[in-house]
């Protein structure tokens, strides 16, 4: 696959010249001979830049036409860094990626290599460094930190591997930044807006829409995932936003991050229900990981849930599934790990073939309530 890469390389400094020409700002990267004028430098530089690009178009097209038909699975490398092994979801997510890129997509195990980034953006950055430079064919990303996005890119762009990022959004800029350059750059997620959006729907779905003393307001306490995240930053906006756009007033009474980390959710609920007790409503957790801490903490308190206190979550892991069928969750959300690691996959193969790709990939959310929780579980296993 070396040669593919050279050609999407190629592939890739011709847009940009293009785009770049078109707008007038096309960089040189020699310089004029000292004694020429500026005019003449000028014009010399028009010159090799139209020659440039109308060259690079020429190669361009035939070579992507070539190495389209040059696409082979099984002997296509994959570089994968998940930001930490050691989360629930993302487990669910990268055993997913792997058994869907071999037995559905051919290819070959040993070929794909996945790292843990272990929660720290520095380790990661050397990771996605040693890909780059053992030349694999297309990197699938799960950042530590979203923001490091602009410096990988710009590292992928110049080695000429299409980067795949999942999970943790980069900021609408740098999206756009793909796009404006022809960076073969994309992100495959879920808008964390509907998720949030679908838990405070959850909490109005009840018989009391959240006030379960009937004081007029919507007492809740929020555990949030990490807040540099944008998927813990939508939850815990969305939420409380479904509610208030529905009439209720709400009171928050308390809003820690536990990091996506059960153990944390346990600790985060318990201090909570020990300092505000009868008076939350409401537990909105950002992911099921930390709603399972939760609910450990509501039972430890002699606290019933979808009777004294509501539950949900996000995700949608078999636990949390099966919690809502037999009461002790009022509901979560599925983050269907499954359509996005084929989805992910997909469109690494679509870059590997030199096709187009759109720089925002978003699959669906879905409730999970008592209504369909088996329906969902039996679609887990
Ligand atoms: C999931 C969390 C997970 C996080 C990792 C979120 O979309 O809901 O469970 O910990 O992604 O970035």
């Amino acid at each position: 696959m070396k040669l593919f890469k050279k050609v999407m390389a190629v592939g890739l400094a011709s847009t940009m010249v293009l785009s770049m020409a078109a707008c007038g700002g096309a960089e040189k990267e020699t310089t004029a001979a000292p004694a020429t004028t500026a005019a003449e430098t000028k014009a010399e530089e028009t010159k090799a830049e139209e020659t440039t690009a109308a060259e690079a178009a020429e190669t361009t097209a035939a070579e992507v036409a070539a190495a389209a038909g040059d696409f082979d699975a099984s002997n296509t490398t994959v570089g994968i860094s998940i930001y930490k092994f050691d989360d629930n979801f993302m487990t669910l997510y990268r055993t997913e990626l792997e058994r869907y890129l071999v037995e559905e997509l051919g290819f070959k195990k040993e070929n794909i290599t996945i790292q843990d980034g272990k929660g720290d953006q520095a380790e990661q950055s050397n990771q996605i460094d040693n890909f780059i430079t053992s030349g694999v064919d297309v990197l699938i990303l799960n950042l530590v930190q979203a923001s490091s996005a602009p410096q990988i890119t710009d590292k992928c762009k110049d080695a000429g591997i299409p980067v795949v990022y999942i999970n943790r959004e980069p900021d609408v800029d740098e999206e756009e930044r793909w796009k404006a350059e022809g960076l073969q750059a994309t992100y495959v997620g879920c808008d964390a807006r509907q998720s949030g959006t679908f838990q405070g729907e959850e909490i109005l779905e009840t018989a009391n829409k959240g006030d379960i003393n009937g004081d007029g307001k919507v007492s809740y306490i929020m555990i949030q995932g990490d807040p540099e995240n944008v998927d813990a930053q939508y939850r815990t906006e969305f939420s409380v936003k479904a509610l208030t756009d529905a009439g209720m007033e709400v009171n928050e009474l308390f809003k820690q991050r536990g990091d996506w980390d059960q153990a944390k959710g346990q600790q985060l609920t318990q201090d909570a229900l020990t300092q505000f007790g009868e008076e939350v409503e409401v537990v909105f957790c950002n992911n099921d990981a930390m709603a399972l801490g939760a609910l450990q903490a509501i039972e430890a308190a002699g606290r019933k849930v979808n009777e004294d206190i509501y539950l949900v979550g996000v995700d949608a892991l078999t636990e949390a599934v099966q919690n809502v069928l037999d009461g002790k969750m009022t509901g979560t959300v599925f983050n269907d790990h499954m359509a996005q690691a084929k989805a992910a996959a997909d469109i690494a193969v679509q870059y590997l073939k030199g096709e187009a790709v759109e720089p925002v990939n978003m699959v669906d959310y879905r409730k999970v309530t008592p209504d369909n929780a088996q329906e969902v579980l039996d679609a887990l296993k």
